[in-house]
């Protein structure tokens, strides 16, 4: 069995990404900018922006965050939004989600620069993944795809089961392996928490990715043989970070499969640096 190590294929981006930003900063006289809008007190993403902050510093990327309260209300964030779009130093604004309950995340996304949404998440970007059109891809599905190019791993032609909908893995990654494109080209089923008898298609999979936050849910005997396994679930249990997948189990019938932690969460940040690049040089 293949691990698939996201934590080492991550530091050679960032790797690659600091000598990029170098190469920048001698042909502009400037190094990208990211911004960072956190708002409440949810623990997971304190951890996530403590360390997107720490890849912009090893990096040579400026990063600053703005840390709002809890009670901050939707129209402030909507300002500080609007101030950020305006500063030519800014190349990215990243809203960490989930907003505060009192929030709708929907507004604020759709008012980030469509040219500055190094998450992707808004609406201009997200219809151009659809369409298949070059623009800044949400940094998780881009991740997952990154470290199967990394190992080697092409899904074209192959049977690929999706597990989660979300707007932000799930859906963009099942329109990214279905994609007319050197690393797609998969056939795809997105299956959901209302898809009946999920172990069966699993089982179909060539290539199974787990995004649905349901800790060590899938088993090795719901997986194929010589299956490549990735999984992109985190949750937060007592016995500490776990993904969707059972790893003793999974590991004894996959060819290959991602950890958690130290598999794709480390490559999300990974592309969140190279995101910063390109909408830096799209912005020049
Ligand atoms: N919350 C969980 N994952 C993400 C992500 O990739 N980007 C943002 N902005 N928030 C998140």
């Amino acid at each position: 069995m293949i691990l698939l190590d996201g934590k080492a294929a991550a530091a050679s981006i960032r790797a690659e990404t600091a000598l990029e930003v170098e190469k920048l900063n001698g042909r502009t006289g400037r190094k990208p900018g990211l911004a960072v809008i956190l708002v409440g007190d949810d623990a997971p993403s304190h951890t996530y922006v403590r360390n997107k902050e720490r890849a912009c510093a090893e990096t040579g990327i400026r990063s600053e965050t703005l840390r709002l309260p809890a009670g901050a209300s939707q129209d402030e964030v909507l300002n500080r939004i609007r101030a950020l779009n305006k500063r030519p130093d800014i190349d990215g604004i990243l809203l960490q989600l989930p907003l505060p309950n009192h929030m709708d995340s929907r507004p604020c996304l759709e008012c980030i620069d469509p040219a500055k949404d190094v998450d992707g998440f808004h609406p201009m970007n997200m219809g151009r993944l659809l369409q298949n059109i070059p623009g800044l891809r949400p940094c998780t599905p881009s991740g997952v795809m990154e470290l199967l190019k990394r190992y080697g791993l092409n899904p074209a032609g192959k049977r690929a089961v999706v597990a989660g909908r979300s707007n932000i893995v799930g859906r963009p990654l099942s329109v990214m392996l279905s994609a007319k494109s050197a690393w797609g080209n998969a056939t795809v089923t997105l299956c959901h928490s209302a898809t009946p008898e999920v172990a069966t298609l699993f089982r179909e999979a060539d290539f199974l990715f787990l995004a649905m936050g349901r800790p060590e849910f899938v088993r090795g005997e719901m997986v194929k043989k010589g299956a490549v396994v990735v999984d992109i679930g985190i949750s937060v249990t007592e016995k500490g970070l776990r993904g969707d997948a059972d790893f003793a189990s999974v590991s004894e019938v996959a060819s290959a499969l991602s950890p958690v932690p130290g598999g794709i969460g480390p490559m999300t940040i990974a592309m969140l640096l190279r995101n910063t690049i390109q909408a830096f040089e799209a912005r020049l």
